[in-house]
């Protein structure tokens, strides 16, 4: 059975998408923890409602460089996932990781990479671009998480269409949506290869 752990930031429906379908039994995956870096967000809600080990760790509860990478590592090497699922993750997540989980990190982006991707751009900041650009599409990414921020194979994409006078607030609730529907979808066929890699 494929393992997973997310980690999170914010409200969290991308997280709660993930282990809705894992419930219905359409993701066959356990989701081991939650790592946030923002202990108050809705993702740790999620997690409590679904008895989903949480763990808190930010820059706040270790301010030292060398021991936040050692607790984030502590935890992903205690339960052993494949799968490490940037599920709406604010930070740039340290190369200590990507090390240790070599293409097997996936994140959720919110345009279509590789427009609107890198430092700067996350959350609304990404829909207020895309609608100042004029852009006629937009719609979320699934990545593999590499060194350069928001670079990474690209592993599934949605369309959805920027309507004249859309918000950032509407066309991010429009993106959303597709969100919810893709990222479980991508786990699911990549978590097949990563099972399938190591028998
Ligand atoms: C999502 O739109 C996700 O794509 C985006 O943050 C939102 C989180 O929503 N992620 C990024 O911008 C990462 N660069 P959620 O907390 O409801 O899942």
């Amino acid at each position: 059975m494929l393992k997973i752990g997310v980690m999170a930031s914010g409200g969290g429906s991308n997280f709660k998408a993930i282990i809705d379908r894992i419930g219905e039994g359409d993701l066959e995956a356990q989701c081991k923890f939650l790592i946030t870096n923002n202990a108050g967000c809705g993702a740790v809600g999620h997690a409590q409602t679904y008895g989903i080990p949480v763990y808190h760790i930010s820059g706040k509860t270790h301010p030292e460089q060398a021991a936040y990478e050692a607790a984030l590592l502590e935890v992903i090497d205690k339960y052993g996932v494949d799968l490490l699922i940037l599920a709406g993750y604010m930070k740039v997540l340290p190369v200590s990781i990507l090390k240790r989980l070599p293409d097997r990190v996936l994140n959720i982006h919110p345009s279509l990479l590789p427009k609107y991707g890198g430092r700067g751009f996350y959350g609304i900041h990404v829909h207020e671009a895309v609608i100042a650009a004029k852009d006629k599409e937009s719609g979320p990414t699934v990545h593999l998480v590499s060194e350069e921020v928001d670079a990474g194979r690209i592993l599934g994409q949605r369309k959805v269409p920027v309507l004249e006078n859309d918000t950032p607030a509407e066309l991010a609730a429009r993106v959303l949506v597709q969100e919810h529907d893709l990222f479980w979808r991508v786990i699911k066929e990549y978590g097949e290869q990563v099972l399938k890699a190591r028998v």
